[in-house]
């Protein structure tokens, strides 16, 4: 442990799996006590047993207020404050235009947009009494860029970077940053499935390979620390290039 969230509470949604159970990992590592957040009850407790006493568990549907509240009570409750929120939990499907349906559409906006919105709105008076505070909110690279077929998916992830943006703004001054962090392919159970092994195409980004969930932990760290004291309303682009541009030729 190097304590870099020495005394920092977090409470990270959708951190029984994926990227979010490598956040959870690495912030207990660094000193953090950690909420995990989800629906997935027995891969849930099942990490917050394997990382020990400052690690809880609690079942939070980030589409339900009732199950922010509770999460958020539970991370008071437990750790006596709030001081960052992950919001990471997020849902991935596609469709063409015609072929996806409005409860797909619905489906992925309430949990990938709303379910932020939620959580900000109860973890925010938490968050300004423990501050100084962060949130960290997961969008994608396809917050930033379109993806083909996946209407909902980049919507939501584009409003969770503008959303980001208005809530740094308002509560900078009560002591709460707001950021939000764009993976790419980045191989979870998420996008394992779809991609098969660790190897892409060479177009997709510079790097010419999937990332792993580590090399977006360590920017999550970062802005979860107050290493990141002077970033607000940023957008972390952990992507292998892959917004960067195009090549020609
Ligand atoms: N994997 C990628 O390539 C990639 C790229 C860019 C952005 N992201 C984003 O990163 C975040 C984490 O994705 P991942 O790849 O680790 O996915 P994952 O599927 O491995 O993990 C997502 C977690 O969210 C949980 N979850 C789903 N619906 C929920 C709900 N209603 N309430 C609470 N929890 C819920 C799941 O149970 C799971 O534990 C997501 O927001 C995703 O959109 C992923």
């Amino acid at each position: 442990m190097t304590g870099r969230l020495a005394g920092r509470v977090a409470l990270i949604s959708g951190g029984a799996s994926g990227m979010g159970a490598a956040h959870a990992r690495a912030f207990a590592e660094e000193g953090a006590s950690v909420v995990i957040g989800d629906i997935a009850d027995e891969a849930g407790a099942r990490l917050a047993d394997e990382l020990g006493d400052r690690v809880a568990y609690v079942h939070l549907d980030v589409t339900r207020s009732e199950d922010w509240d509770t999460a958020v009570a539970e991370a008071t409750r437990r750790f006596g404050e709030l001081n960052v929120l992950v919001n990471n939990a997020g849902v991935l499907d596609g469709g063409p235009l015609g072929a996806y349906t409005e409860k797909q559409w619905q489906q992925v906006l309430s949990v990938n947009l709303t379910g932020p919105f939620l959580g900000l709105t109860a973890a925010r008076d938490a968050l300004v009494t423990a501050r100084p505070s962060s949130v960290v909110n997961i969008s994608s690279a396809a917050g930033i860029q379109g993806v083909a077929g996946m209407h909902a998916y980049t919507a939501s992830k584009f409003g969770v970077r503008g959303l980001t943006k208005s809530a740094a703004l308002e509560l900078a001054p009560h002591g709460v940053r707001v950021n939000s962090v764009h993976p790419g392919g980045i191989l979870t159970p998420m996008i394992g499935a779809m991609a098969g092994d660790a190897t892409v195409d060479r177009d997709a980004n510079t790097l010419a390979r999937l990332g792993l969930p580590e090399e977006v932990t360590s920017v999550v760290v970062f802005l979860a620390s107050t290493e990141s004291s002077y970033c607000n309303g940023g957008e972390y682009v952990v992507d292998g290039g892959m917004t960067a541009g195009s090549t020609f030729g």
